[in-house]
């Protein structure tokens, strides 16, 4: 059973804090490294969600903006409470909720006013500066106010709207500099605005309703609106309202919209960048990018900015590793199902590969299956950012356990046959460190290129059968009988093992 609700960030706030899944930070913190290397170690130490009531030069009574919230996302916990439920759900229950609600689309009411307008800035007053966004890590390139910025634009031939996370800094008290990279929604408006020669007006979302940040990071098809999706996930119709100097429709309960034009000429760009990424590393070198130009800042009463420590490595998970784990296992799971690919026992993508790694758990049908498991993944046009790796693997090997998996590949993969197979210069993630420079060049390729490979870790069928092994081709596991086990529990307690007590 999941509630509905929320369509605010405060109401989500309080659903966590009632949950035991939110503390104060009532304690000064700098914005500058200081917040960021706070929420890291609050993450590595596996801590609550995150709100700073005490940010150093924005603590004064009569700061614009005093507050920062951080990690409401950041465990499949407060996951599975974020999108309605009570309590923690399973893998598979979660999945089955969002491909359920990612096509329930409901369209949004468009309402005259809203607490988003409690406060309207314009012209001289606009500063950007006056929220207390934080450099996160200490080679970020400057302030970055936009790490789960949602970002809303038009497609000024449909009127669809469309939503997108693209990270964001501060260049200017009226100015931010956006890393967007050429993925489908973004190049077709983008497109169309450079045909009429005009900029691109955008509406930034700092902090709202969680389920936003959760639809807009992930792809969707471009005849699909976002806000629809939103509508779904909560099953009533987003409220919005207008903007007040772009004709854009925003949630009318936002905490912070800025609004703006995205000039496309070279000439405007303002450097962005480098960031410490959701990969764990430091992504790029300060480049000259697309800038912001702010024309209205307007805000709630007390508003609460919202932002997170992104990068993830091991020990560390970031906030967002764990909606990238079942959004991008949601995309992939009902990828196969349109193929028609029988025998899909489980998906599980461990949160710290985003996504890069995908493993599939199956029933296995026939030899040929985890090859076409992998090309429909790849082919399909979701699968940007999703499984550089595939990783497949038998009904009896837990796909979200590395140890097991990592068993399979040991003695179920032969790597010098078709167990390991690559697919070259396939379009990917230009994020990856590990992509060389040259395919990671957007001007040149319009995308970023993966080598992608497929690891069948299921028993092969192309071996002879043995009458052995109980006709099988692969020999048994499992070592012990069961009635072994059995007799050697009821005599558990005879053993007598010296200074070691534990129960069967
Ligand atoms: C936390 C987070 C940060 C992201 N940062 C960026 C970014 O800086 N630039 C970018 O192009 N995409 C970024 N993305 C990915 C896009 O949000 C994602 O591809 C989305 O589907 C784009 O929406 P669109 O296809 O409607 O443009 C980010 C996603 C998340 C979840």
């Amino acid at each position: 059973m999941t509630r509905n609700g929320f369509f605010d960030l405060r109401t989500a706030l309080a659903f966590l804090d009632s949950k035991d899944e939110l503390t104060e930070v009532a304690g000064e913190v700098d914005w500058d490294l200081e917040l960021g290397a706070v929420t890291r170690e609050v993450f590595r130490r596996r801590g609550p969600a995150l709100l700073y009531t005490n940010i150093k030069d924005y603590n004064r009574p009569e700061a614009r903006c005093r507050k920062l919230a951080a990690g409401l996302m950041g465990s499949f916990r407060r996951l599975s409470l974020v999108l309605g439920f009570d309590e923690l759900q399973p893998n598979r229950t979660l999945i089955d909720h969002l491909i359920e609600r990612n096509r329930t689309l409901i369209a949004p009411a468009v309402v005259e006013n809203g607490p988003v307008h409690e406060n309207v800035v314009i012209g001289n007053d606009i500063d950007l500066y006056a929220f207390p966004a934080p450099r996160w890590h200490y080679l970020d390139g400057g302030r970055y106010i936009g790490t789960l910025g949602c970002a809303v634009m038009k497609d000024p031939e449909t009127g669809r709207h469309n939503v997108g996370i693209y990270r964001s800094r501060i260049v200017d008290r009226d100015k931010l500099s956006t890393y967007i990279i050429s993925s489908q929604n973004w190049r077709s408006i983008r497109g169309k605005h450079e045909a009429l020669g005009s900029p691109i007006p955008v509406a930034w979302v700092f902090g709202w309703d969680p389920v936003m940040e959760l639809v807009a990071g992930s792809p969707f098809p471009r005849e699909i609106c976002e806000y629809d999706v939103m509508g779904g996930y909560r099953s009533a119709p987003v409220p919005l309202v207008r903007c007040r100097t772009v004709d854009l429709l925003v949630p009318a309960a936002a905490e912070l919209v800025v609004e703006g034009e995205i000039s496309l000429d070279p000439a405007t760009y303002a450097i962005e960048g480098p960031f410490g990424e959701v990969t764990g590393y430091l992504s790029g070198v300060p480049t000259p990018r697309p800038v912001t130009r702010v024309t209205a800042i307007t805000h709630r009463n007390d508003p609460i900015l919202r932002g997170t420590a992104a990068s993830s490595e091991p020990g560390a998970i970031g906030e967002y590793a764990f909606v990238a784990a079942i959004q991008r296992a949601a995309i992939a799971w009902e990828t196969l199902r349109q193929a028609g690919i029988p025998g899909i026992v489980d998906v599980f993508v461990h949160p710290v590969s985003n996504g890069t790694t995908v493993v599939v758990q199956i029933k296995k049908l026939y030899e040929g299956q985890p090859k076409q498991i992998a090309a429909a993944l790849w082919g399909s046009a979701s699968g940007r950012t999703v499984g550089k790796f595939v990783i497949v693997v038998d009904e009896d090997i837990d796909p979200s356990n590395y140890e097991a998996i990592d068993w399979a590949i040991n003695y179920r993969v032969d790597p010098g046959s078709d167990d390991l197979v690559i697919f070259r210069s396939l379009f990917g993630w230009s994020l990856d460190p590990s992509t060389a420079p040259e395919h990671r060049n957007l001007a040149e390729l319009g995308e970023g290129l993966w080598n992608r490979v497929l690891i069948d870790a299921t028993r092969t069928w192309r071996f002879p059968r043995r009458p052995e092994w109980n006709n099988e081709k692969f020999p048994p596991v499992g070592l012990n009988r069961p009635e072994d086990v059995e007799r050697v529990k009821g005599r558990w307690s005879s053993y007598g093992f010296t200074g070691w007590k534990v129960d069967f």
